[in-house]
């Protein structure tokens, strides 16, 4: 990150400022205090608290069932492990669609009791007072256009979204209008790599990719699909750094072996008792030991 600032976490402005720098936005989910320091100590500028949770953490098969008791203490575990990374917390289905008030009274809460800096929602259009209200409130406000995952039971599936020229240049308004409201940056999901370059260069706050090629502002990835933890399937999108589901099985299955032969735990992995000096009973109580 560019200057550095009084306050130890990265900022909503220092993310804008990346773009004027030309220098990439990288942000990676996260959903609990070990990973989140494992990834804030390689270096990612920001860290969202995903709903993609629902899927990688809850085993729900889309992310409309998450909460907000459930994304609060998410958020709580990821801003615990974490001292320098900007904490995003995404909005769950249901916690900002119904009133501006009870949005802003949820977006308040990831920051005061969740330990966010930020809260990321997915939409635009009747969202956008929403959204305004939120920034002169004091509350850094993430976009989210493209595939946004809340819409599953609208959109039918997870398919690229905004494919012909009418829907991109929906897309590229609504990317405007959230710039207007006041959001410091944009995720863009599952978009053509083209419409993606286009909204990067007409608006000034970081469009954030996932999905959406290379020509975005930074790129953001769900961290149990870079690590290969989720391997169910692999999007094209993702790339794994590792084979952690294998790693994950084979690691466990030498554990399970070694219990059952009996060479876990070894001497080295046991405790001693502590050597006592053992007293004659008769001393004990006082008298003379035969
Ligand atoms: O919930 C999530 O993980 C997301 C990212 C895929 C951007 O919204």
């Amino acid at each position: 990150m560019s200057k550095q600032s009084v306050f130890p976490r990265v900022t909503a402005p220092q993310i804008i400022r990346c773009k004027e720098e030309k220098r990439k936005v990288v942000g990676l989910t996260a959903y609990d205090a070990v990973f989140a320091a494992l990834e804030e100590e390689a270096g990612v500028d920001f860290l969202l608290v995903g709903d993609s949770a629902g899927n990688v953490i809850a085993g729900h098969a889309t992310t409309i069932p998450m909460t907000m008791d459930a994304m609060l203490f998410l958020t709580r575990c990821v801003s615990r492990g974490t001292s320098r990374v900007m904490v995003v917390a995404d909005m769950p289905f249901g916690s900002f669609q119904v009133s501006t008030e009870e949005a802003l009274h949820n977006a308040i809460r990831f920051l005061k009791e969740g330990g966010a800096q930020a809260v990321k929602l997915e939409g635009a259009g009747y969202l956008l007072p929403t959204i305004r209200r939120m920034v002169e409130a004091g509350i850094p406000v993430m976009g989210h256009l493209g595939l946004t995952p809340q819409m599953i039971n609208v959109f039918g599936g997870y398919g690229v979204q905004a494919t012909t020229a009418q829907e991109g240049e929906q897309l590229i308004q609504q990317a405007r209008d959230l710039e207007e409201a006041g959001c410091f940056a944009i995720v863009l999901e599952k978009i053509p790599a083209s419409l993606a370059e286009r909204v990067t260069e007409v608006i000034k706050i970081p469009t954030i990719g996932i999905g959406s090629g290379a020509g975005c502002d930074g790129q953001i990835l769900v961290n149990y699909d870079l690590l290969g933890v989720f391997d169910k399937f692999k999007p094209r999108f993702v790339r794994h750094y590792m084979n952690g589901a294998e790693q994950i099985r084979n690691a466990v299955s030498a554990w399970v072996s070694d219990v059952r032969e009996g060479s876990f735990p070894g001497k080295s992995e046991s405790y001693d008792a502590k050597p006592q000096r053992v007293e004659p009973k008769a001393a004990k109580r006082g008298r003379k030991a035969e």
